[in-house]
């Protein structure tokens, strides 16, 4: 414990040097109070014992300096009096302790007590500190919600809000009318929900238009001793929820046309089969007669005409496969995959799209087939394509190029890589683009999801995902595959013929 002394008396120094022992080497004298004073700016002891019996000693001075020193909370003051009714003025004044003797034993003994005061005080400033410091780490909390929280008391007037406004900082705020600050449509139903939650001590909730955005309002009752003394107001931006639900309502539909795509998918392809079971014969038997009597024209023109439209109609079957294959969505069969048959089906069925903006190059090696749902496969390439077909700026093939390529790596794994030429992701964007939700394109165009369904497929089929960029050069994304013990032991068929 460090000890400072102030007096003029050098026995009392002997005997409180004594009285300490020599294990207090802590023992500090100064002359004059004043030096004391004058030493706690650069540092603080944990006693101070005053000598106020020489009528002009000049500790009415100090005693308040130590008490309301900002490092000296826990100073305990000791003085030495001997004027009778001098111990109530020295008390009054911030002095702890006051003892009329210097003997030995007395000293001893007060500065037990006053030690044992010191200890507690240090204690208790400490838990003060640590829970400043949990208060003040709350408010910054509360500060960066992006919820507006203001709690009112029974005359609604602010205890505490989380932000300030235009009227000013949150301390500011405190003590005034919470409703003075509320846009003046909004008054009416905030004050009926507050007198509901004071009244009724129950939850008020409510949704609001406030500044344009729509807002969720909840009013809670603050208990305290059994009774409803304010009411706290939480008001939440349901901007982002809004957008959420919006999106995941076009997510719906565009399952649902999924769903409707399968079924049309399905009817339209019995009645195919026998259309072109029929032409196929019709042209065989056409080319059997022109080969007996290549003379006849009509069945020259027949023929050409029956091969034109077995093509169309060839063409229309492979649509309406690859259809199916994209709407078919989970329940399709778990099995071996063939990754490079399920890329070029994607390729595809957005070749219309790509003519528009690409040139495309198709770049297949042998690559391994891999386990799982080649509908879920599909949706992961056609996500991707469409991003490269989004990056290219429309206008005809010549503007841009798209490479898609499938081949095996050296751990023989199926890697397939759609590289464009398009506009590239900026490097700030591109560790968000797997966000859900997360889009640079305009309403209606992106809903941020794509990226992010296929990063959940291929994680589910073991798969991983992984995209390059360079702004204005083009953008590559590489898609690796564990691949299947046994390739070719497909428990599915191919998709599609090779192009
Ligand atoms: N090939 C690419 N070229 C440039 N930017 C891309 C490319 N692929 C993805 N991005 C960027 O990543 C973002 C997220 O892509 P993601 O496919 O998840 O969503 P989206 O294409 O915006 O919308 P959705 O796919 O749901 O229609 C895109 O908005 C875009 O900014
Ligand atoms: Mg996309």
């Amino acid at each position: 414990m460090k000890v400072w002394l102030a007096t003029t008396d050098g026995a009392l120094e002997t005997v409180l040097g004594r009285v300490l022992g020599p294990s207090a080497p802590t023992l500090r004298t100064f002359g004059e109070p004043a030096a004391l004073g004058a030493a706690l700016d650069r540092e603080v002891p944990d006693l101070v014992v005053l000598d106020a019996r020489a009528p002009e000693s000049g500790i009415l001075e100090v005693a308040p300096r130590v008490r309301v020193h900002p490092l000296g909370p826990s100073v305990v003051l000791l003085a030495l009096c001997d004027a009778p009714g001098t111990a109530a003025t020295l008390l009054s004044e911030g002095v702890d302790d006051v003892t009329t003797s210097v003997a030995p034993a007395v000293l001893a003994d007060r500065l037990l007590v006053c030690e044992r005061r010191h200890v507690e005080r240090a204690a208790l400033a400490e838990r003060r500190g640590a829970g400043r410091d949990a208060a003040s780490a709350l408010r910054d909390v509360v500060a960066h919600l992006p919820d507006y929280i203001v709690t009112v008391d029974r005359a609604e007037r602010i205890v505490f809000t989380s932000r300030g406004g235009p009227a000013g900082e949150p301390e500011e705020l405190v003590g005034t009318r919470a409703i003075d600050h509320l846009a003046p449509e909004q008054r009416d139903k905030v004050r009926t929900s507050f007198a509901a939650a004071l009244a009724t001590g129950q939850v008020q909730s409510y949704e609001a238009g406030s500044h344009g955005l729509p807002w969720s309002v909840r009013v809670v009752p603050v208990h305290h001793g059994g009774e409803v003394v304010g009411v706290t107001l939480i008001a939440s931006d349901l901007t982002e929820r809004r957008r959420m639900e919006a999106q995941l309502r076009r997510t719906d539909r565009i399952a649902a046309l999924g769903t409707l795509a399968a079924g049309l998918a399905h009817e339209i392809n019995n009645p195919l089969g026998y259309v072109m079971l029929n032409l196929t014969y019709l042209q065989r038997r056409c080319g059997e007669a022109l080969a007996a009597d290549p003379a006849v024209a009509w069945l020259r023109d027949a023929h050409g005409r029956l091969e034109s439209t077995l093509e169309g109609v060839e063409r229309i079957r492979r649509i309406v496969h690859d259809l199916r294959v994209f709407s078919r969505g989970d329940d399709g069969p778990l099995g071996s995959v063939d990754v490079v048959a399920v890329l070029d089906s994607a390729v595809n069925v957005l070749e219309g799209a790509i003519r528009h903006r690409a040139r495309l190059v198709r770049s297949y090696a042998e690559a391994p087939f891999t386990w799982g749902n080649q509908a879920r496969l599909a949706q992961v390439f056609v996500n991707v394509l469409l991003n490269a077909v989004q990056a290219l700026p429309e206008g005809g093939p010549e503007l841009g190029e798209i490479t898609v390529s499938a081949e095996a790596d050296a751990r023989g794994r199926a890697v397939v890589t759609i590289a464009d030429t398009g506009a590239g992701i900026a490097p700030e964007v591109l560790g968000r683009i797997f966000d859900p939700f997360f889009t640079t394109k305009a309403t209606g165009v992106g809903t941020g999801l794509g990226l992010w369904i296929c990063e959940r497929i291929l994680a589910e089929l073991g798969g991983e995902i992984a995209v390059a960029s360079e702004p204005g050069r083009g953008t590559r994304v590489t898609v690796v595959l564990p691949a299947v013990r046994t390739p070719g032991a497909s428990s599915s068929p191919p998709v599609s013929a090779r192009a």
